[in-house]
């Protein structure tokens, strides 16, 4: 049974408190909200304002994806905004090992996401102060991209990582999921599968996000 984290990426903008009910009465656990910049990434998505928002709306966890630079700058207004989980990329941050403290310190749980060129091995010092590792298995900065196959190596060999520390770290997969992949993720070691397209686009999107959760 996997946390399915539907991405609000893929929803219809104009009507977003639809997407929230439907999300509500959904078996999904988490609420996936991905914040680009436009400088990390090559694109602009939504900011806190709209976090704020949904917060007000929706009954899941909060899983926030920061795709920004500078991150640290903004962990107290992601709290405020209604985060519950703040991931920020190991790729944007020098000092990860404090950026994660700032985190925790805020009362969120802490993610890192690392892009498809980074290794699961630049984590090992650090592992145990992770909640979340989100592993993209598309480069960020866009939905309904094509599944990076690679992601099966860097999963295994991070839940061997985590398991080599006795960390409880969850895997999360960010990128590219359906219904096809979505069990062999699980089997290779996911816990969380994020979905974008594969959910909002579907025409019945609470029977596809079932469908996901028995992956
Ligand atoms: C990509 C984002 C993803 C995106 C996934 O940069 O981090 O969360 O919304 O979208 P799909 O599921 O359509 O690949
Ligand atoms: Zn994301």
């Amino acid at each position: 049974m996997a946390i399915i984290a539907p991405s609000l990426l893929a929803a219809d903008f104009l009507h977003l408190g639809k997407a929230c009910e439907m999300l509500n009465e959904s078996e999904a656990e988490w609420f996936h909200l991905d914040v680009m910049d436009g400088s990390f990434v090559p694109n602009i998505s939504y900011g806190l304002p709209v976090i704020e928002q949904i917060k007000k709306t929706t009954t899941k966890v909060m899983d926030v994806h920061l795709m920004i630079v500078h991150p640290e700058k903004y962990i107290t207004d992601f709290k405020k905004a209604g985060a519950d989980i703040l991931t920020i990329h190991y790729e944007a941050c020098p000092h990860l090992h404090s950026t994660l403290q700032q985190i925790k310190a805020q009362g969120m749980k802490a993610g890192v996401a690392l892009n498809p060129h980074t290794s699961v091995e630049v984590l090992k010092e650090v592992i145990k102060d992770i909640d979340v590792v989100c592993v993209m298995s598309v480069n960020p900065g866009f939905g309904g991209q094509k599944f990076i196959e690679h992601t099966y190596e860097k999963v295994k060999a991070l839940a061997i990582l985590i398991k080599n520390v006795g960390a409880s770290t969850l895997i999360e997969i960010d990128g590219g999921v359906t219904e096809h992949n979505a069990a062999a993720l699980v089997n290779a070691g996911a816990h969380v599968l994020v979905a974008g397209t594969t959910v909002f686009k579907a025409s019945d999107p609470k029977a596809m996000i079932s469908l996901l959760r028995k992956a």
